[in-house]
């Protein structure tokens, strides 16, 4: 299991100066529906999951704006009484993929759990998911567990896991 060592330089950033990101709130569910809709089939959320992840879920719900236009959502979930991380969801837009913004998200995620003395970081992908596969695999989330016919199309998922440790700075 590979180890995060805190501080992390920053990664590629290739459009950070233009990028702002906040939580997500109610009104931003239709503009998050599109990028949903755009990125997902069968597993895609629906408008009443979204509603439920920002206002109710125990967790963190950022969104990406590109000179105003939102392009990136990522929902965390944090189990209560646990020191563990779920990336429940996470999608660019179409046209706004390949430009480091989903590695910006993954950034964020791993800041989120530092912050909150959170040691591990978890997810499901799609084994056929390679875009997604190699920017985990990049980040040190390795293969746990395969998760036989896990989505509804009946493609197995693989949980991949990352274990947080911040060390003290000097
Ligand atoms: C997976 C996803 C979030 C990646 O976001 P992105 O903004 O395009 O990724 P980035 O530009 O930040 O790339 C970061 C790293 O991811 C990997 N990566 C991104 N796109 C890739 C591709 N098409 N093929 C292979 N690796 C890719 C690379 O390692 C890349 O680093 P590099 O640029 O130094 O090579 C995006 O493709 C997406 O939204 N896909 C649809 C939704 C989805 O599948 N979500 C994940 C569900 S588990």
């Amino acid at each position: 299991m590979s180890i995060y060592k805190y501080p992390q330089t920053t990664t590629s950033g290739k459009l950070l100066d233009n990028l702002e990101v906040n939580d997500a709130i109610p009104t931003d569910i239709d503009e998050i529906v599109s990028i949903e809709n755009s990125s997902f089939d069968i597993e895609a959320f629906s408008r009443s999951q979204f509603k439920y992840l920002i206002a109710h879920a125990s967790g963190k719900f950022l969104v990406v704006r590109y000179n105003g236009h939102m392009v990136a959502y990522i929902s965390l979930l944090k189990r209560k009484d646990t020191r563990h991380l779920r990336i429940y969801s996470i999608a660019i837009s179409p046209q706004m993929r390949g430009m480091g913004i989903g590695q910006l998200l993954i950034d964020k995620a791993i800041e989120y759990a530092v912050a909150n003395n959170l040691n591990t970081i978890s997810l499901e992908v799609r084994t056929d998911n390679i875009p997604a596969l190699t920017l985990y695999e990049k980040n040190g989330f390795e293969k746990s567990k395969l998760l036989y016919r896990y989505y509804g199309d009946n493609i197995d998922a693989y949980y991949m896991r990352k274990l947080i440790i911040e060390l003290a700075t000097p």
